[in-house]
């Protein structure tokens, strides 16, 4: 029989592994769940296995209670952090789908993180003529019509971060590189991932 020696690799988590958040912020509209959707099945396809945190169905699990009050918003994107950062205390990779207005908030879920792992930031600039154009979900048509208040873009505020790790305009970026350019830069973290795991 062997066994693995200990003071190798065997038995505990591989100190290699470090685990990384893709957070991708922008309005309602700007592709964060399309983007997110096509980065996982790429990731996937590579046999790299994804937790998605995306708003939607985050709001219907996890944050049931929460309205879209700043507070609530707030504490909505603190709780997406806290459970990134315990997936990515483990190697997990995350791939996070949040409207995330405010600054604070999406830094609080980076540090959050990067206790444990990296956290690469997307702004998805998409701009607001554009989201409203496509009104996927016809929330823009509402808001206008004063039937949603304190829809982000309309009457709330989106800050845009001042330190994101990647810009992409999904008006002019098609899908595919979108991807890819959020691929490379996750292959970069990684390979820059100096005692990402402890
Ligand atoms: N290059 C592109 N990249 C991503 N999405 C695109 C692109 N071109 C057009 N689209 C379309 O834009 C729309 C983006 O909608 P999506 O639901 O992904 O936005 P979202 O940011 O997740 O919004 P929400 O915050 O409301 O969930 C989709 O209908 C998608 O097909
Ligand atoms: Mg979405």
């Amino acid at each position: 029989m062997t066994r693995p020696g200990l003071g190798e690799t065997g038995g505990m988590s591989s100190a290699s592994a470090a685990g990384v958040t893709v957070f991708l912020t922008g309005l309602s509209g700007a592709g964060k769940s399309t983007i997110a959707d096509a980065l996982v099945a790429r990731l996937e396809a590579d046999g790299r296995p994804v937790t998605v945190l995306d708003g939607d169905v985050v709001r219907t699990h996890l944050s049931s209670e929460l309205d879209f009050s700043r507070a609530h918003r707030d504490l909505n994107i603190r709780r997406i952090g806290f459970v990134a950062g315990e997936v990515v205390k483990h190697g997990g990779t995350v791939v996070v789908a949040a409207i995330a207005p405010y600054e604070a908030a999406r830094e609080e879920a980076r540090e959050l993180v990067e206790r444990h792992g990296r956290f690469l930031l997307v702004h998805l600039s998409t701009p607001l003529e554009v989201c409203e154009g496509r009104d996927v979900k016809g929330l823009y048509a509402k808001a206008r019509a004063g039937e949603i208040p304190g829809f982000t873009g309309i009457d709330d505020p989106y800050e845009a971060p001042a330190r994101p790790d990647l810009v992409l305009d999904t008006s002019v970026t098609p899908l595919a590189e979108s991807v890819a350019r959020i691929r490379a830069a996750i292959d970069a973290a990684a390979a820059g991932a100096p005692g990402a795991v402890a």
